[in-house]
């Protein structure tokens, strides 16, 4: 589409397409001015961690049907929080999760700190994690940057510094362009893009918000994007 900026492109696009996900509130909520639930956005983060949308989905909605506040997770018996994660993997997630709600329960009276700063603090938020939640809970406008949205900027720009070296790089640009009306969305978006259309094997580049603003595709190699250094 003509006009604006190729972030509004993109929020337009996910306005129409955006995955409806429980985790999510839907953008006509968004705009006007709802947030959604700081425990759920933290829970649904940890454990997309290493696992796919299909997988985390019905163990997301349990764990919310059973603990749906973080304070009912720190009341929780830890036993009990580990059984219920059996079959998403990587454990550690799990200890880390009850760690992080006892603290959020015990220190912070339930309520999370709502900056990247605080929420790095906690036990299993990294980088990605508290810029995610301080976007998407707290509408902050940080830089998200995931394998996708790695993708998707590494061929907007045609990067051609190999990964991980051109990681700065990425974040620089992803900085530049989140709009600071609605940068959980536009986060969002950009995982929707890479996860949808901007995949890294044959992208539906004809299906694209951002056809006309990416490099890669006037060069007539989206694939060839990112690099990576050979291991
Ligand atoms: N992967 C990690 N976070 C996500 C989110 N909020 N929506 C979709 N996929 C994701």
């Amino acid at each position: 589409s003509a006009g604006g900026t190729p972030a509004a492109r993109l929020i337009t696009w996910y306005d129409r397409h955006h995955r409806r996900l429980p985790w999510r509130l839907a953008p006509e909520a968004i705009r006007q001015g709802q947030r959604p639930d700081p425990y759920a956005v933290w829970l649904s983060e940890i454990m997309l961690q290493q696992t796919t949308v299909g997988a985390v989905k019905p163990y997301f909605d349990a764990f919310m049907a059973r603990w749906p506040t973080v304070e009912a997770l720190a009341a929780a018996e830890t036993e009990d929080v580990m059984k219920a994660w059996a079959g998403l993997g990587y454990y550690s997630r799990a200890r880390n999760l009850k760690k992080c709600a006892d603290e959020v329960a015990a220190r912070y009276g339930g309520v999370f700190p709502d900056t990247e700063a605080g929420l790095k603090a906690l036990p299993g938020i990294g980088d990605y994690t508290a810029a995610a939640i301080a976007a998407i809970a707290f509408g902050r406008p940080a830089a998200v940057v995931d394998g996708n949205v790695e993708r998707v900027v590494s061929r907007l720009d045609a990067i051609e510094t190999p990964l991980p070296a051109a990681k700065p790089e990425i974040r620089k640009a992803v900085a530049a362009m989140v709009p600071t009306d609605r940068p959980g969305d536009f986060a969002q978006a950009m995982m929707d893009l890479g996860a949808t259309i901007c995949t890294p094997r044959r992208p539906s580049c004809i299906l694209c918000p951002l056809i006309e603003d990416c490099t890669a595709q006037r060069l007539g190699a989206p694939e060839r994007f990112p690099l990576k250094a050979p291991k």
